[in-house]
């Protein structure tokens, strides 16, 4: 008996199925692959976007904190070093520096995140981060040594002149691209302007200081009793302000306080200051109307520190026995205190037409005894440091 069999086409069928399933479970794996890719992209994309967004508003808060140093900062050195020490508070820039030319040379200011970096890496002027200041180009160095991958160097410079070089080292890849530029740009902008107000300021403080010189000179050519007397004075008053722990703007005030502090003395009779014998009273009271004189002659300039006032105190004494006001203790300005001591210890040892200088060591005995009876007993104190550090000898 012949058995049939049954047809093996739907076994083929069968076959071709599976294979037709198999290949469009393949497909839908790729399918979910690429979906799944896609999310990730998304994602990634998404948070290298938030990334960015609070790189550049920290950027930008950076650019507000410099613009808040430039304006409270009137020091060259401590101007750069607080804006370089703000640079590296952003993330991802973990050294900065700042190469700057003055006097002919370029001095250096940096700052890194890491304490082994700051010891390790020095910045040569020789090297490819300063190219800028001879170029004015922009140069970007990538995979640098150490944990720097990404570091630039910006050229601090207008179209006028050139005057230094802000390099940043950052520790992510590509990470000063075009927008991170445009506000480093501004950066060495704000440090440009920064340092032209510096430079302008300063050059009106010493325009002042000669001019304060040239007074001095007139009042010295009038009264040859005093010669160097300003310059002395101004020097020893600025020591003492210092140990007393004056800001450098006060201690400039103080000195040119100190230089023109008998500027009254040029409406005294030439007669009086030259007499080689002792004052009559009159005259004696004329003498003392010299704090007067300085005061109205100086009163309506503006000042950083009332220089008049200081000028019209300098004869007071804190027991109340100076003049023209007979102030006591601490009604008299510590600006004015520091000056009486300085201006009678350079009074004594210098010769006068009525008499030989005082001995150093009687005129020191007297401002020793004098002290908290006619001069400030803190003041006498840094006075004698400043003598005991050897003052004398660099005068
Ligand atoms: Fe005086």
């Amino acid at each position: 008996m012949r058995v049939r069999l049954p047809p093996s086409a739907p076994l083929l069928n069968n076959i071709n199925m599976k294979e037709k399933i198999n290949e469009v479970k393949v497909k839908i794996n790729e399918e979910i692959e690429i979906l799944a890719d896609l999310i990730e992209d998304l994602i990634v994309g998404k948070e290298k976007n938030e990334e960015k967004i609070l790189n550049l508003i920290s950027l930008q808060n950076i650019i507000r904190g410099i613009n808040e140093i430039l304006l409270r900062i009137k020091n060259k050195g401590a101007l750069l070093q607080e804006i370089i020490n703000l640079l590296i508070t952003q993330p991802h820039i973990i050294g900065s520096f700042i190469g700057i030319l003055e006097d002919g040379e370029i001095k250096i200011y940096s700052n890194f995140k890491n304490n082994e970096l700051n010891n390790e890496f020095s910045i040569d002027t020789d090297s490819e981060f300063f190219e800028p200041f001879y170029s004015g180009e922009i140069k970007r160095i990538n995979s640098y040594k150490n944990k720097i991958v990404n570091a630039i160097s910006l050229p601090i410079s207008d179209e006028k002149e050139r005057v230094g070089v802000l390099g940043l080292f950052s520790d992510k890849q590509d990470f000063f691209d075009d927008e991170e530029l445009n506000y480093l740009t501004d950066v060495t902008s704000d440090i440009l302007v920064g340092l032209r107000t510096i430079n302008y300021e300063k050059r009106i403080r010493d325009s002042l200081l000669n001019l304060a010189r040239g007074i001095t000179k007139i009042v010295e050519l009038k009264d040859p009793g005093s010669k160097n007397h300003g310059e002395v004075v101004a020097k020893l008053s600025y020591e003492i302000g210092k140990r007393l722990g004056f800001d450098e703007e006060k201690l400039e005030m103080l000195y040119i306080a100190a230089l023109i502090h008998d500027i009254g003395k040029i409406s005294i009779a030439l007669e009086i200051l030259n007499k080689p014998f002792k004052l009559r009273d009159v005259e004696y009271e004329w003498v003392k109307q010299h704090t007067y004189y300085g005061y109205e002659y100086l009163r309506d300039i503006n000042f950083p520190l009332p220089i008049a006032e200081i000028i019209l105190q300098h004869h007071e004494r804190i027991d109340g026995s100076g003049y023209p006001r007979k102030l006591k203790g601490n009604e008299i300005m510590i600006e004015a205190k520091i000056i009486a001591v300085c201006e009678v210890f350079h009074a004594m040892i210098s010769h006068k037409p009525y008499r030989p200088p005082h001995s150093i060591e009687e005129t020191l005995d007297y401002i020793r005894t004098n002290r908290g009876v006619l001069f400030d007993e803190f003041v006498v104190d840094k006075f004698f440091e400043v003598i005991n550090e050897g003052f004398l000898n660099r005068c």
